[in-house]
């Protein structure tokens, strides 16, 4: 895989690894003008393990932007956030088998690095890890990651074996890059609770930064599975959102009620022809349980199908 090269305005000179592939040394920087870096990509975990040793020695700090590529504004808000807050920034781009279950969407997931090259580039990012399922996973791989009661409800109810493949390939993750910190979307909200709780139970020292949901104009959150929606299906999914912005108003607005609030959003969203309710939960932010009154770190959640798609959106509150 070639290396890339993008313009962006910067203040230092960098070099990378010259074990990375397909590195160039040899720019001209005209000082003051737009210069240009290197942005690499590498599928081999021995690669980025250099790069990011070499970073270390010159005592560069590293974040990571864990991903499954088709990157859109939510993913590059990410990767902003940690070129912000870190020296060095690795994307991972890798649709991982193991976080899909026997009859979901991973043979249609879609994929497109060079758009993703683009993104990252112009983002900022150092390097993208773009390897293989070969590479990260043995013929014989079995150790797997696995948290329990926070996994379990929500998305895990439908999805089963869902967040034991995330918690494995993020884990994995974290040993090769070894980041100061990652970077995950709030649209994931349990996601990223199920990850803070691995973190924390396992004693690893990585910052997790959960970062806001980006949404489309019209309220929809953005999602690599919108493309999958037609254009009357791409309508009907506004329900997640207006849904969402609703329950978010009655509790600020003094409900505190788990079902008046959920009952009203369910209704909404019942009235779509086109949307078919997963769930639509209150629980604790932290730890996944549910909640009947809305209190502490509150998030409301709700997984609806459209179409044969399905969409997640939520809204977390401190009450
Ligand atoms: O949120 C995602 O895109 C994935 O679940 C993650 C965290 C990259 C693990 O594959």
């Amino acid at each position: 895989m070639p290396g890339l090269f993008y313009f962006k305005r910067y203040a230092e000179s960098r070099t990378a690894h010259p074990c990375l592939i397909g590195g160039c040394r040899d720019r001209e920087e005209k000082p003051g003008a737009e210069r240009r870096i290197i942005m690499e990509i590498t599928g081999s975990i021995s690669e980025v393990r250099a790069q990011v040793k070499e970073w270390r020695k010159q005592g560069l700090t590293v974040g990571l932007v864990p991903t499954m590529g088709y990157l859109h504004e939510g993913h590059k808000s990410l990767i902003d956030r940690a070129v912000a807050e870190n020296d060095r920034v690795v994307v991972s781009d890798f649709v991982n088998p193991i976080q899909f279950g026997v009859n979901e969407d991973l043979a249609t997931y879609p994929r497109d690095i060079e758009a993703d090259k683009r993104l990252c580039g112009e983002a900022g990012a150092d390097l993208i890890f773009h390897p293989e399922a070969e590479e990260m996973y043995a013929p014989d791989f079995s150790t797997y990651v696995e948290t329990e009661k926070v996994s379990k409800g929500l998305c895990g109810r439908t999805r089963p074996t869902h967040f034991r493949g995330v918690c494995t390939v993020v884990c994995k993750l974290f040993h090769i890059v070894m980041p100061d910190r990652a970077y995950f979307g709030q649209k994931d909200a349990q996601q990223l609770a199920v990850i803070r709780r691995m973190v924390r139970d396992l004693d690893m020292d990585i910052q997790i930064v959960g970062c806001p949901i980006i949404r489309e104009a019209d309220g929809l959150a953005k999602s690599s599975r919108n493309t999958y929606l037609n254009k009357e299906e791409r309508k009907a999914a506004l329900v997640l959102s207006r849904a969402v912005f609703y329950g978010e108003s009655m509790i600020k607005n003094g409900e505190r009620d788990a079902e008046a609030v959920l009952e009203a959003m369910r209704g909404l969203i019942e009235a779509e022809p086109l949307a078919r309710i997963d769930y639509v939960e209150m629980v604790d932010a932290d730890s996944i349980q549910p909640l009947a009154r809305a209190a502490g770190r509150v998030l409301v959640a709700v997984a609806v199908y459209i179409g044969r798609t399905r969409l997640i959106d939520n809204f977390i509150l401190e009450v």
